[in-house]
Formats: structure tokens, C-alpha cells, sequence
């Protein structure tokens, strides 16, 4: 059996084989609700044969959305359709989970095919986004955040252990908070994004609290025989990568300490001109293999893992415990099946539900002789 269609335990939790789907925004949702959209995306997905499937980044307020179109859980509506998508994620065979989180001053933003930056100050579809520095993010998202008094901050960690409950009871068995991406916890802990002068800004205990504090504070919340995650930018690719490097360390670190099970490791996206190395299959391979090392706990990563041969070399030599796929899943969500037979797995048609299997289990292909 290849290292990629191995099992992986965390916690009570047991996923089939090492491919995860990340969360991928659909911007399908009208007031935070799921549709028919993703009512049929995620079983869909989840039937491919995943061992882990992540829903969306989902706003922990109406304002912590990224567009109007996102998906939230402020609300017991919203937990009732996250709950179907739960149920049939887990009976496709995949371990079902959520992102949560707060976007921040990248918030009220059009969808991408829509352009992608903020909505104009005057549309009444915007908000007013929160961040912990009135500084823009800017290119296109150019609004200016309003600065988070302490009441905010305090409301906002409320907000997450409040969508943290509703997850749990929704039947999500795998948590991650979203730390990342410039989003409104990375922005905490970035010194570009955080001007202030109070406990929560300045030295790096100070710019690492929010994060730490929300942590602890959905740790109490969220079972403890389940995984708690999160999915953090480690790297902002600006030339100043190992001191970012080193810093974020030391922040994981103390996120496992305070519960962390594993860590999604990404990148910081909190400055727009960056100089990603986006055409290097999984450059970010090492960065999580690092932080793995370093801080001595499991990881996952992405990225730009494409194909049976670099997904199984990650695994095997030890740089993550699950490999993220996301748009290889768009393009097919049976993508799995793929995999394993590119992987020569002895029964490839096993990663898929049985009324599909017992079919393609005796079927060559279109055009090839085949037993009936
Ligand atoms: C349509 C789309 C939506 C995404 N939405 C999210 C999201 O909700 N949360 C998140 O952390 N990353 C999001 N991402 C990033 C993906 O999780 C993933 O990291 C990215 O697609 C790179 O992996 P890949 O090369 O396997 O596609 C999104 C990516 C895509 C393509």
C-alpha cells in the first residue's frame, strides 16, 4: 500500500488515507445559509474517497465574512444546513470538518469573479470591516478597517467559541480555525498590520494573545477526544522569511501547548506584493516538514501538490501527515480513484462508495474490453 492511502489517527478521529480536500470558498451562500450548492458539492467531493473533508472558510459573524456569499454559522439556520453537509460528508466515508473564522479587513469584498476587492463604501451589500489597525491591506482592497477596541476583540473570540458550539453540534469532527491568509487573526500577529500600543499589539507575546486566547477559548468548547486545528501563515515570502519563520514557530509551539492537535501550515498573505514561488510543485513542502520538526506536532500543507507521484513523496519522506488538494478536486471530485490508480493500489475502485465500485472494480475504461 502506498504512504498516501495510509490511515491517520488524531485523537479519536480516524481519516482512510492522507488526502485532505481544503476549505475552498464557493461564495454560494445568501446571508451565511448554505444552498442546494453546497447541499451537492461536498457529498460529491466527499464521495472521491478523501479521508478528510473541510468545509469553507465560514464567518464566525456577519461581518467576519470575506463576501456576501459566504457561508456562516451565527445562527441556528445555518447550523441546520451545515449539519445536513456534516451527515452526508460522513456517510460518503469522510471525515467531516470546518474552517471558522474572521476575515477581518479583507472582509466585505465582492466575489472573485465579481473582482475580487472591496465593495464600494456607498453599496449597501458592504460592511465596515474590523481589523486591529485602521491600515488598508491595499491593491484592491483598499478600505480602510475601523481599529478593534477591547470590547470588540472580546465579542469576536465570543463569536468563535459561540460557531465553535454550533460546529460540534452540527457533527463536525474536525475543527480549524483560520489563522491565516492575512485574514483577521493573521493580521493580529503580523507586525505589518498591527500598529497598537495595548496588550494586543506590539511585542510578540502581545501580537500572538488574540490568537492564543481565542484558541484556548474554543479548546474549551470543542471536545477533546476531536482534533482542534488550525490553519496558519508561517511564511510571507517578503525576504524577511526566516525571521517570520522563526517567530511563527515559536507561536505554534505554544498553540500545541495550549491544545492545538495539528497544524495546517500556509502562507501569511498579509502584504499584497509578495513573491511567492507559485511554480514550484509544493514549494511549501519543506516550510511544513520544518515546522513539523520544530514543533513537534502534526502537520498538513498544500499547494500546488499535484499528481499521484509528489502527493505520495510528501507523505513518505515524512514533510506532512495529510496532503491538502483542493483544485485537483474541482477538476474531479472522484480525484482520489485517480490517485490510486496511479499508485497501482491493489483495489483502486475501493476508494470509491460501493454503488460505484462494485461497477468500476470490473470496468477498463471507455473504449476497453471490459468483464460485465
Ligand atoms: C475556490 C477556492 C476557494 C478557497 N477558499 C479557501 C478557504 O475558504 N479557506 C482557506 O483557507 N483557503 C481557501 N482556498 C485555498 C485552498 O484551500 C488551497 O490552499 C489552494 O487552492 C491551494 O491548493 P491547490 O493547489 O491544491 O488548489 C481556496 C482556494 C480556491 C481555489
Amino acid at each position: 500500500m502506498s504512504a498516501l492511502f495510509t490511515p491517520f489517527k488524531l485523537k479519536d478521529v480516524t481519516l482512510r488515507n492522507r488526502i485532505a480536500v481544503p476549505p475552498m470558498c464557493q461564495y454560494s451562500a445568501v446571508d451565511g445559509l448554505t444552498t442546494d450548492w453546497h447541499q451537492v458539492h461536498y457529498p460529491s467531493i466527499a464521495r472521491g474517497g478523501a479521508g478528510l473533508v473541510i468545509v469553507e472558510a465560514t464567518g464566525v459573524s456577519p461581518e467576519g465574512r470575506i463576501t456576501p456569499g459566504c457561508t456562516g454559522l451565527w445562527n441556528d439556520e445555518q447550523a441546520e444546513g451545515m449539519a445536513r453537509i456534516a451527515s452526508s460528508i460522513a456517510k460518503a466515508g469522510a471525515v467531516p470538518g470546518i474552517q471558522i473564522g474572521h476575515a477581518g479587513r479583507k472582509a466585505s469584498a465582492n466575489r472573485p469573479w465579481e473582482g475580487d476587492d472591496h465593495i464600494a463604501d456607498d453599496d449597501p451589500r458592504g460592511w465596515q470591516p474590523l481589523a486591529p489597525s485602521a491600515i488598508a491591506f491595499g491593491g484592491g482592497l483598499s478600505r480602510v478597517p475601523r481599529a478593534m477596541t477591547l470590547d470588540d476583540i472580546a465579542k469576536v473570540k465570543a463569536d468563535f467559541v459561540a460557531a465553535t458550539r454550533r460546529a460540534r453540534d452540527a457533527g463536525f469532527q474536525w475543527l480549524e480555525l483560520h489563522y491565516a491568509h492575512g485574514y483577521l487573526a493573521q493580521s493580529f500577529f503580523s507586525p505589518y498590520s498591527n500598529h497598537r500600543d495595548d496588550q494586543y499589539g506590539g511585542s510578540f507575546d502581545n501580537r500572538g494573545r488574540f490568537l492564543l486566547e481565542t484558541l484556548a477559548a474554543v479548546r474549551e468548547v470543542w471536545p477533546e477526544h476531536l482534533p482542534l486545528t488550525a490553519r496558519f501563515g508561517v511564511i510571507e515570502y517578503d525576504g524577511n522569511d526566516e525571521s517570520t519563520l522563526a517567530e511563527s514557530i515559536a507561536l505554534v509551539r505554544r498553540m500545541h501547548a495550549s491544545g492545538l492537535d495539528l497544524l495546517n501550515v500556509s502562507m501569511n498573505f498579509v502584504i499584497p506584493d509578495v513573491r511567492v514561488p507559485w511554480g514550484t510543485q509544493a514549494f511549501l513542502a519543506p516550510i511544513a516538514e520544518r515546522v513539523r520538526r520544530e514543533a513537534q506536532l502534526p502537520v498538513a500543507s498544500g499547494w500546488c501538490i499535484d499528481g499521484a507521484e509528489v502527493a505520495e513523496r510528501v507523505i513518505a519522506n515524512n514533510q506532512m501527515d495529510l496532503v491538502m488538494m483542493g483544485r485537483a478536486h474541482l477538476a474531479d471530485p472522484h480525484y482520489p480513484y485517480q490517485l490510486a490508480h496511479a499508485l497501482q493500489e491493489s483495489q483502486p475502485a475501493q476508494v470509491l462508495p460501493t454503488p460505484y465500485a462494485y461497477w468500476l472494480s470490473r470496468y477498463q475504461g471507455p473504449g476497453k474490453a471490459s468483464a460485465q
